[in-house]
C-alpha cells in the first residue's frame, strides 16, 4: 500500500480521480474500511448518533472524538484520516480551536481535523493551519448547528445563502484548507463549487459533480434502521441480517444446538 496524504487528495483531483471517504469510529470497522480501499476515513463526531444514540452530534465531546480517532488509527494502514473537531470544542476563539486540534493529534495519532463553517470560524482555521494542521472545511448542511437552521432538509436553495457558500468555500481554499465537504445542498451549486476552487470538494447528498463522495459507513452497510434520505444508497441491509443470524444464535442455544460435539473441549 501507498499511504494517502493530502497531497494524494490533491494530485486526485488534479487527475480526475474521484476520492472516496467513509466513516469510522472503531478498530475493527476501521480495519475493513482502510482494507477495502478506501482513500479518506472521517472520524465523524456523527459517532454522537452512531455510537452513542444521541439525537444530535452537539453531545460528543473532545475526549470521546479522542477515544474513538486512536482507535481507527489503530486499524488503519493506507487511509488519510480526518477528525472531526466537536461542537464546543473551537467556537469560542482561535486559542481554544488550536488546543483542541493539537489534543486530537497528539492524543490520537490521526492526520488532520474537520470543522464545520466558514467566515465565522477562520482566524480558528489559520491558526490551526500555522501549527501545521491540515483542516478540511465542511460547508452547507452543517449538523452541530442544526438548532439555528431547524430542520435537516437541502442547504442553500436560496441565492443569498448559496451565494455565502461560494464566498466561504473560496474563504478557506485562500486559508489553505486541504478539501471541503459539501453536506446536502443542491448539486448544480455543489458543481459550481468543485469547479471554483483548486482543492477536492467531497460531497454527501451534493450530487456527482463534485471531487468524491463521503458516506456514514453504518448507513450504506444498512445498519441504521430508520434512516432513509434520497441521498443514501445501501450496499448492505446488515440490520436485518444481523437480527437474522442473532435470532438464529437464540433459537439454536434454546434447542441445545449450540454448542455440538465439534465445538466443545
Ligand atoms: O460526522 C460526519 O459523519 C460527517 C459527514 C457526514 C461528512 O461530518
Ligand atoms: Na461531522
Amino acid at each position: 500500500y501507498k499511504k494517502v496524504t493530502v497531497k494524494t487528495l490533491s494530485d486526485m483531483k488534479a487527475h480526475g480521480e474521484k476520492i472516496s471517504m467513509l466513516t469510522a469510529y472503531d478498530y475493527t470497522m476501521a480495519t475493513i474500511v482502510d482494507g477495502a480501499g478506501i482513500d479518506v476515513i472521517l472520524v465523524g463526531d456523527s459517532a454522537s448518533n452512531v455510537m452513542a444514540g444521541y439525537q444530535t452530534t452537539l453531545p460528543i465531546t473532545l475526549d470521546q472524538m479522542i477515544y474513538h480517532a486512536s482507535s481507527v488509527v489503530r486499524g488503519v494502514n493506507r487511509a488519510l484520516i480526518v477528525v472531526d473537531l466537536p461542537f464546543g470544542s473551537y467556537q469560542s476563539d482561535p486559542k481554544e480551536a488550536l488546543r483542541s486540534a493539537i489534543r486530537i493529534m497528539k492524543e490520537s495519532g490521526a492526520h488532520s481535523i474537520k470543522v464545520e463553517g466558514g467566515k465565522e470560524i477562520k482566524e480558528s482555521i489559520k491558526r490551526i493551519l500555522n501549527a501545521g494542521i491540515p483542516v478540511m472545511g465542511h460547508l452547507g448542511l452543517t449538523p452541530q448547528s442544526i438548532y439555528k437552521f431547524g430542520t435537516f432538509t437541502v442547504r442553500a436553495k436560496e441565492e443569498e445563502e448559496a451565494r455565502k457558500l461560494i464566498q466561504d468555500a473560496l474563504m478557506l481554499e485562500k486559508a489553505g484548507c486541504f478539501a471541503i465537504v459539501l453536506e446536502k445542498i443542491p448539486a448544480k451549486l455543489a458543481k459550481e463549487v468543485a469547479e471554483s476552487v483548486s482543492i477536492p470538494v467531497i460531497g454527501i447528498g451534493a450530487g456527482n459533480g463534485v471531487d468524491g463522495q463521503v458516506l456514514v459507513l453504518h448507513d450504506m452497510i444498512g445498519m441504521t434502521k430508520e434512516f432513509h434520505p434520497r441521498f443514501l444508497r445501501r450496499y448492505l441491509n446488515l440490520y436485518d441480517d444481523m437480527t437474522n443470524a442473532l435470532s438464529q444464535y437464540v433459537a439454536d442455544v434454546k434447542s441445545v444446538d449450540f454448542p455440538n460435539e465439534n465445538e466443545q473441549y
